[in-house]
């Protein structure tokens, strides 16, 4: 077919104009830690489509180098040593975990207690380090000169830290959250109107459908959870906001001002609810095709024929667990035909069997995406979850912290997962919760269609992102998307101010009305005595 020249042309300005669309500078203000690996995919496609990025760091970062040929860094001097502090807090959390297994209720629920506690604490002091360390930017006249005259196009934070929006109203630039919390909850509680009889509060492990206790103890949670979010944050950000952009700035709205927001997760993970129309869903935007794995690993998964594979890893963070519950798992997969590839940097369980792999490392999405791969051991974590969906690979989960409790039981209600408490773990209960997941076919039929649905888009998840963030480089920002809810009063926004002003009216007409009739009553009244008499 002969093209005509004209449309080769337009073909060619088209392409012109598209690639000159790009070319923004971003300044990335980034959570680490696993949020960070989720974060930096979107840099990587940034980067490849001809961005300019900058990140800021800090001195002491766990993953975020100095050096990348993706980014340039700006790293500020962080004021405390988080890192060993998290590590013990992790292990701390682990133990409190593990306590809460035979007991009563009631010792369960100061383990929970004791739980939160050690939460709450711990967020404050890593909330605590992060306004000091933004306070230390934000008296370095020199870097935030530099900062200022860089002329960036936008701010991409991840909102679980209040650094970047500050930074981004500080610089006077549009803002766009990576985001699924925010530092004062998750993101569509404080966005969007949340009815709470059918969204559950995080942590709360219910589904959309609760039944009266359950939405009692929602709407208690949610209540409680509110509360100790703002305990935790407030005291370390609101100074800040106060001094550096005056004391009527509305701390409670201040870190809600962003453009876009894009989502980390979809409506095939999450229940549906309403939500607002700056909210962008990227849900398992991470997610790639499987490359081949490495020679080794793959002779080990075609070894072990019609059977298929298991494999197992419980996240970035948590690299060994207690002795006894590791030789349990092992036990477990001792038991099983199938072969099993185990990410655990802990010492080797002695009952190992011969068909479990121990690895320090293994390439995750290219696993789960192997044709062999029957069943995901999992924790929850931010990129294991949707990389479930998004291969369609049945979980048995061991929930250990945070909201990752919470994201397994969207599977499980789903129906894609079996859930293990790690507290009563043991080899016939770990054993039993593999072989439902291996053999019970409904398991994976439903994350086979979960993951049809995922990939049933009009755009590719990190397409759209990047679709979301090169827009607000072009229109400047993404006002027009934004809702007035946040800017208006609880009153004003619940029009109790019109309910009163409507019930007074009422009021003072029913009341004009009776004191007529009694008027007309009494009249009539008088004139009868009067014809009376
Ligand atoms: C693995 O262990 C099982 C049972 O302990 C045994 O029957 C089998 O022969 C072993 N396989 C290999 C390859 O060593
Ligand atoms: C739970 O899943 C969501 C969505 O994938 C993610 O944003 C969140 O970080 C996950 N939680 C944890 C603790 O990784
Ligand atoms: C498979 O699992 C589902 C969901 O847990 C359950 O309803 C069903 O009875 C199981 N089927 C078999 C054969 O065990």
């Amino acid at each position: 077919m002969k093209v005509p020249h004209s449309s080769l042309i337009t073909f060619a300005l088209l392409f012109i104009q598209l690639t000159s669309a790009s070319g923004g500078k971003i300044l990335v203000f980034p959570l680490d830690g696993s949020h960070w690996v989720n974060m930096k995919v979107l840099i990587e496609e940034l980067h490849a489509k001809g961005h300019d990025v900058t990140v800021v760091r800090a001195s002491d970062s766990w993953y975020i180098s100095e050096k990348s040929p993706l980014y340039t860094s700006v790293t500020l001097t962080s004021p405390n040593g988080f890192e060993q502090n998290f590590e013990t807090f992790l292990s701390r959390q682990l133990e409190i975990r593990l306590q809460g297994g035979h007991t009563s209720f009631w010792s369960r629920f100061w383990t929970r207690i004791e739980m939160e506690r050690v939460v709450v604490d711990q967020f404050s002091q890593f909330h605590k380090g992060m306004s000091e360390m933004v306070l230390q930017m934000f008296e370095d006249e020199n870097l935030m000169q530099s900062l200022h005259k860089a002329k960036y196009d936008m701010v991409l934070t991840d909102p679980g830290i209040g650094g970047g929006a500050m930074l981004a109203r500080w610089l006077q630039v549009p803002l766009v959250f990576n985001v699924r919390w925010t530092i004062q909850g998750e993101a569509h509680l404080l966005m969007a109107p949340s009815p709470l009889s059918y969204i559950p509060f995080t942590a709360t492990e219910f589904t959309d459908k609760m039944t009266f206790p359950q939405r009692i103890t929602n709407v208690l949670s949610y209540i409680l959870g509110m509360y100790t979010l703002s305990y935790i944050t407030e005291p370390h950000y609101k100074p800040l906001v106060k001094k550096y952009f005056g004391p009527d700035v509305d701390y409670s709205t201040f870190f809600l001002d962003a453009d876009i927001w894009l989502m980390r997760n979809d409506f095939i993970f999450e229940y549906p609810r309403p939500t607002m129309p700056n909210i962008v869903y990227m849900g398992g935007f991470q997610c790639k095709p499987p490359k081949p794995l490495p020679v080794d690993l793959e002779d080990f998964v075609q070894s072990s024929g019609d059977h298929g594979v298991i494999m197992m890893t419980l996240g970035t963070l948590v690299g060994t667990l207690p002795q006894h519950i590791a030789e349990e798992i092992a036990a477990a997969f001792a038991q099983l035909p199938q072969k099993v590839v185990w990410r655990y940097m802990g010492q080797k369980p002695a009952n190992l069997g011969n068909n479990t792999l121990i690895v320090n490392w293994l390439p995750q999405n290219d696993l789960l995406g192997h044709p062999k791969t029957k069943v995901f051991v999992a924790h929850g974590g931010t990129n294991g979850v949707q990389e479930a969906i998004y291969h369609g690979v049945p979980v048995v989960g061991l929930p250990l912290f945070f909201d990752q409790p919470d994201n397994l039981s969207r599977i499980k209600a789903k129906g894609g997962a079996v859930i293990v408490d790690i507290a009563v773990l043991d080899r016939h209960i770990f054993a039993e919760a593999l072989m439902a997941a291996l053999y019970n076919s409904s398991y994976r039929e439903n994350m086979q269609r979960l993951s049809r649905l995922h990939r049933d888009q009009p755009m590719k998840p990190l397409d759209q992102a990047v679709f979301w963030i090169e827009y607000v480089i072009r229109h400047k920002g993404a006002r027009h998307l934004q809702t007035m809810s946040h800017k208006m009063s609880w009153f004003v926004y619940n029009s109790v101010d019109v309910i009163a002003a409507l019930l007074t009216f009422v009021l003072l007409i029913t009341f004009t009305f009776i004191s007529i009739i009694r008027l007309l009553g009494k009249m009539i009244f008088i004139r009868k005595k009067v014809k009376h008499e």
